[in-house]
Formats: structure tokens, C-alpha cells, sequence
């Protein structure tokens, strides 16, 4: 028994639906000629734009194969790379980048190099946006197998999904995702290590590579940032 990552990228997109993130994001793509999604995964967010008629050139990077795949089938008229951010090889190319459901975390050790990447695929002024969620919520202590989330697949099995965080390090969060049945035998786990930046080292860091803070908001509703707004939502350009 197993599962295989064609499964995994189909499971994500009904665990990861359309929402209110995703509309924000998609307002800086349909207002942009040419986009660059950084982390694109299944291609939901370039495949909703084509969808509602953007006309201009569409990019996505991700560095999971099937997760991409998936995003090839859906727009074969987008542009899909193979690579993670600090591979990203274009230049002065693109008006607006985007890491929608927070891609960005996934940037740990090689995120300076990232930013420099993402900023130099940008034409100058062009716009960085994405989010990632506020370290000051913690919401990793609720990551736990006390709290799985049952589903069931494209394929009418059964499962539960569950999370353990296996280390706290520094910003550095690192978790494991189980794909189980319903008697919790497990079919496939996956480990990641996300980035809990808090805003002022966020900023620094942008700063450091090259951008400028242009807007800072708590949810995507473009409400204040505060201590305890659940998200970091920013949008930055390259300066
Ligand atoms: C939570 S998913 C978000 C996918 C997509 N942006 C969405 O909105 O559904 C995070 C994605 O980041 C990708 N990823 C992981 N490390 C990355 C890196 N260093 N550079 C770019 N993408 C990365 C993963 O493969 C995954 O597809």
C-alpha cells in the first residue's frame, strides 16, 4: 500500500480549495501583464486567471514534479518550470510575483538567495506578493496528532491526515504530513520545514535583497497588521 504523489497533488488541491487568499492574489495577477508564481504547486491560482481571461504571459516554478504536472494539464499555454526560487533564471521579465498559501515559508536556508532570484525575474518597480503566517500565533502548536483532519480522496478512499512537529529551531518549524486510512495506517508521509519569519526580520531581509515594503496587511482584506493577525499579507517591490 502507498500513495503515490499523482495522488498527493490531486489530494491537495480539495484540501487547499479556492479562498479568500486566492482572490487576493489573483487581484495583482489580472492586473499585471505578465506573472510569476513562485511555489505554484498544482497551478490553481494562473489556471483561475487564464479562466476569468488573462490574456498576457503566465509563469509558475515548483520544484514537485506532480505537482506540476498537474498544473501543465490545466494550462498548457503557461510556462512551467521545473526548479525551486533559487534556480529562477529569468531576467527583468515579469511585473508581478506572487507565493500564494504560503509558499514563501518554504524558503528556510536558501532564502536570501531566493529573494535575490524573485527580485531579478521582476522588472524594476515591479511587485512581490505573498504571505506567511505570523510566528506571534504559533499556529504550529495546533500541528499535533491529537488534531488530524479526515477526508476523502478523488477516489473515494477515506483518509486522515496527520500532522506532527518533530523540531522548533530558531524560525524554523519542521513537521511531518501522514497520509492515513481511517485506522490510522499510515500511506505515505511527507516532511517540510517551514520559515516562522516575524515582521521586522521580514522586512530586514527584504530590505537586504533588494525590495521595498509597499504595503503590510493582517488578513486578505487588506485589514491592519497587528500582533496577532494570523497572517503576514505583504506586498513589496523591487526597489
Ligand atoms: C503550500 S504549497 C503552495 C502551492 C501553491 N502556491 C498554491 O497556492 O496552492 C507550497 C509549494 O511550494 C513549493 N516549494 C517548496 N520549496 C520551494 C522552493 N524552495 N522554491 C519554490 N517553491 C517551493 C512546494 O513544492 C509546493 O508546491
Amino acid at each position: 500500500m502507498g500513495y503515490s504523489d499523482a495522488d498527493a497533488a490531486e489530494l491537495y488541491d480539495l484540501l487547499n480549495r479556492w479562498g479568500e487568499s486566492d482572490d487576493f492574489y489573483l487581484s495583482f495577477v489580472m492586473g499585471a501583464g505578465s506573472v510569476l508564481d513562485v511555489g505554484c504547486g498544482t497551478g490553481s491560482l494562473l489556471a483561475k486567471a487564464r479562466k476569468d481571461g488573462h490574456t498576457g504571459r503566465l509563469a509558475g516554478i515548483d520544484p514537485d514534479v506532480a505537482m506540476l504536472e498537474r498544473a501543465r494539464q490545466r494550462v498548457p499555454d503557461a510556462e512551467w518550470v521545473e526548479g525551486k526560487a533559487a534556480d529562477i533564471a529569468w531576467v527583468s521579465e515579469f511585473d508581478v510575483a506572487v507565493m500564494a498559501s504560503n509558499a514563501f515559508q518554504f524558503l528556510v536556508a536558501d532564502l536570501e538567495e531566493s529573494l535575490v532570484k524573485i527580485r531579478t525575474a521582476l522588472v524594476d518597480g515591479g511587485r512581490f506578493v505573498f504571505g506567511t503566517r505570523n510566528p506571534e500565533v504559533r499556529e504550529w502548536e495546533s500541528w499535533n496528532p491529537s488534531n488530524p483532519y479526515d477526508v476523502v480522496d478523488h477516489a473515494g478512499r477515506e483518509l486522515r491526515m496527520i500532522y506532527h512537529v518533530e523540531q522548533v529551531e530558531g524560525d524554523a518549524v519542521t513537521f511531518t504530513e501522514t497520509t492515513a486510512l481511517r485506522d490510522n495506517t499510515p500511506l505515505r508521509t511527507d516532511r517540510a520545514t517551514l520559515n516562522f519569519l516575524g515582521v521586522d526580520t521580514l522586512n530586514a531581509v527584504l530590505i537586504k535583497t533588494g525590495f521595498d515594503v509597499e504595503a503590510q496587511y493582517g488578513d486578505w482584506s487588506r485589514g491592519p497588521l497587528t500582533p496577532t493577525s494570523e497572517n503576514i499579507v505583504t506586498v513589496a517591490y523591487r526597489a
